[in-house]
């Protein structure tokens, strides 16, 4: 499976229950990635959704713990192994692991490659990913031109786990 997310400096990927900021160069590239796909995101992201509502044209995963937990048009599961089950009959490649902080940590280790965004800034933040930088099993394989937007600079890399 994959994980794409948008980090800062010190891997930073959410504030207040909200992205760190709005790149809107990120968002074709992500819809890119993930659509037609398979999304697993936890219940704090999806509330962050707009409208609190799945993706559109994607195959929605939502964790949680809460078993009276409803949602239109996803599927929910409640622990790690019960979504590591469903998702055996779809193809690896096409499984996405979509945030928040608590899921990505939680399936780092299962993601062959990981697509970063990465925000050249330290953003106002409280909520942080594993550094892959420090991570001896995760290396750098692709990095593209750097990108700007509004003084911001950014850029999108993909990382490949070697142990996968
Ligand atoms: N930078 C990016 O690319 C990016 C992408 C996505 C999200 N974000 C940001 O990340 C932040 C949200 O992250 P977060 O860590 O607070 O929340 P989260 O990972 O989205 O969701 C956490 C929730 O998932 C459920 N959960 C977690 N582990 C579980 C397990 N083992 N089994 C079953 N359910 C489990 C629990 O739901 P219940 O409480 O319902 O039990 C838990 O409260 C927001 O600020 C958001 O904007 C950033």
């Amino acid at each position: 499976m994959n994980l794409i997310v948008a980090v800062d400096n010190n891997w930073a990927v959410g504030y207040k229950g909200g992205l760190l900021t709005y790149l809107p160069g990120d968002l074709p590239y992500f819809k890119e990635k993930t659509m037609g796909k398979i999304i697993i995101m936890g219940r704090k992201t999806l509330e962050s959704l707009p409208g609190g509502r799945p993706l559109k044209d994607r195959t929605n995963i939502i964790m949680t713990r809460d078993k009276e937990f409803t949602c239109e048009g996803a599927k929910i599961c409640y622990n790690k192994d019960e979504v590591l089950e469903y998702v055996k009959q779809y193809t690896c490649e096409d499984i996405f692991i979509i945030g928040g902080a608590e899921i990505y940590n939680l399936f780092m280790n299962e993601c062959k490659k990981a697509y970063i965004t990465k925000i050249y800034k330290e953003m106002p933040a409280d909520k942080h990913i594993n550094n892959m930088d420090k991570l001896d099993n995760w290396k750098v394989t692709w990095e593209s031109e750097k990108q700007e937007h509004e003084g911001l600079v950014y850029q999108w890399t993909v990382y490949e786990n070697v142990n996968m």
